[in-house]
């Protein structure tokens, strides 16, 4: 086990790298059209802190550093699934890192913020985050996984002044359930006593904490956040995160317990005032002594409301955030640092990697409607099922018949030819949950989704095959060059 002592020292000698920001933006290249957005700011007179840009093509990225000089930008990661046991055995790891720290490199990014979360696990894929089983044993995986990604980018990842870029790692949001035995706070904390990374805490995935753990059962929202962040290693949130909330298209306008909506995170919607006074409260955490920038999340929302939502921020925030950033830069400045010591990071054993293994598997079989609630880590979940059973009956098959491309549009030739013969899509979500599959590549959900429809069709309607595969290559052969050129975002490409 690593000294906390010396974690805790690495961690502060690395945020010393990173200079305070202020109020940004979180973006994305295509979606909305990233130059067009900074040129509307302009036009307002605004101009971001800096300018945290999702993964996208690295010649896009490259473009982008060239065509905003003067704002410091900071990179949003995706596909490395630091959460899973096995994912350094995984072929496709080592090329994932050295893509990631390639394009970390091609906008001289400040830190590489991730997910703590995955979109595959134990052979099984979905379209949007899970986040990890809540554990013991998963924290000091995550630990060692992190630690990996961090040394690639320590040898690799060198920016102007020869320092490395900072693994900040993101509490993610719940989709109407999370399962574990430890509590969300104090899982990131043993998270942090293993490994020096930083933290991006999103203040509307915070929210649904406390909408799907039934914390909203027993105490107020403020009496939650206060609770939260008293347990929570504030002291490494680097980033805030503020993004939308809304009701799923698959389930509508509801309201469950206690009167509150059954927002899920929802970067296209508007920002909920309520999450502007979460913030406020966040901000004036005495703990709060690493924060560098706060961020609006805005991929995928309408230019005009982005406009409007920065330049009120702005003028609401920005004051504070510098006053919150002074104040911890003076408490940095004040420590002394120790002489620098590696603190050795100890692996997780092979039968505790396999038990945790068998966990995800079990945990994707679960969520899918492929196995029962047993475990201890379900036990919670299992008290209160109405949460997974939205999950599970409308989230999944939404996202697996229309999540990054709807089926009826990427093949609607094949799917007439399916309506005729009487088989129904619906049909195609147990199909795609029936087994594990090894790993044929880096995640793609858009790929994915095409493979499997093709082996779908193949299965239930040979006669189809011909029209499925040519309908197949047309996607991929437009999804290759929509991704090579540069093109404006389709729909398609929107698999975030
Ligand atoms: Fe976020």
């Amino acid at each position: 086990m690593p000294d906390p002592d010396f974690v805790q020292q690495d961690f502060q000698r690395r945020l010393r790298t990173i200079p305070p920001l202020g109020m940004g933006l979180s973006v994305d290249v295509y979606s909305p059209d990233l130059f067009e957005l900074v040129k509307r700011l302009r036009e307002q007179g605004l101009r971001p802190s800096y300018l945290e840009i999702f993964k996208a093509p690295t010649a896009a990225l490259r473009t982008v550093r060239q065509a905003v000089p003067d704002i410091p930008l900071a990179y949003h990661g995706e596909g490395l699934w630091i959460t899973q046991p096995d994912v350094q055995e995984s072929r496709f790891f080592q090329q994932d890192v050295g893509e990631t720290v390639t394009q970390l490199n091609s906008i001289q990014s400040l830190w590489l913020n991730h997910e703590c979360a995955m979109k595959q696990m134990a052979g099984y894929s979905f379209g949007t985050y899970l986040p990890p089983l809540y554990t013991r044993l998963s924290a000091e995986v995550v630990a060692v996984n992190i630690t990996t990604v961090q040394q690639a980018m320590d040898r690799q990842g060198r920016r102007e002044g020869g320092t490395a870029p900072l693994f900040l790692l993101e509490m993610p949001p719940l989709t109407y359930f999370s399962a574990g035995t430890m509590p969300i706070p104090h899982f990131f904390r043993s998270v942090t006593a293993l490994v020096p990374c930083g933290l991006v805490l999103d203040i509307g995935h915070l929210w649904t904490v406390y909408r799907y753990t039934g914390a909203f059962q027993r105490v107020s929202l403020e009496q939650f956040v206060g609770e939260f962040l008293d347990e929570f290693p504030l002291e490494r949130v680097v980033e805030i995160h503020v993004a939308g909330l809304a009701c799923h298209e698959s389930i509508g306008e509801v309201k469950g317990g206690g009167g509150l909506p059954e927002w899920i995170d929802a970067h296209a919607a508007p920002i909920p005032s309520i999450l502007f006074t979460m913030l406020e409260q966040v901000l004036a955490h005495q703990d709060l002594v690493s924060l560098r920038g706060v961020a609006l999340e805005v991929d995928t929302k309408p230019i005009e409301t982005i406009v409007d939502e920065y330049a009120e921020a702005v003028r609401r925030f920005s004051f504070l955030i510098q006053q919150t950033m002074a104040k911890g830069v003076a408490v940095e400045q004040s420590m002394e640092l120790a002489p620098y010591r590696v603190s050795v990071q100890t692996p997780v054993c092979q039968s505790d990697r396999q038990q945790l293994r068998d966990q995800y598997a079990r945990y994707a079989q679960i969520i899918s409607g492929q196995a029962p609630m047993t475990g201890p880590e379900w036990q919670d979940t299992a008290a209160e099922p109405a949460g997974i059973t939205r999950y599970r009956t409308s989230y999944v098959p939404h996202e697996i018949l229309h999540w990054g491309g709807g089926l009826a549009e990427m093949f609607p030739q094949t799917c007439r030819v399916l309506a005729e013969w009487g088989i129904c899509l619906t049909e195609f979500v147990a199909f795609w949950f029936r087994s594990p599959r090894p790993l044929t590549q880096s995640y793609d959900f858009f790929l994915l989704k095409i493979e499997r429809f093709l082996e779908f069709v193949t299965e239930r309607a040979p006669e189809a095959r011909v029209c499925v595969e040519q309908e197949g290559d047309m996607l991929r052969l437009a999804y290759a060059q929509a991704n090579e050129v540069v093109e404006p975002v389709t729909e398609m490409e929107q698999t975030r």
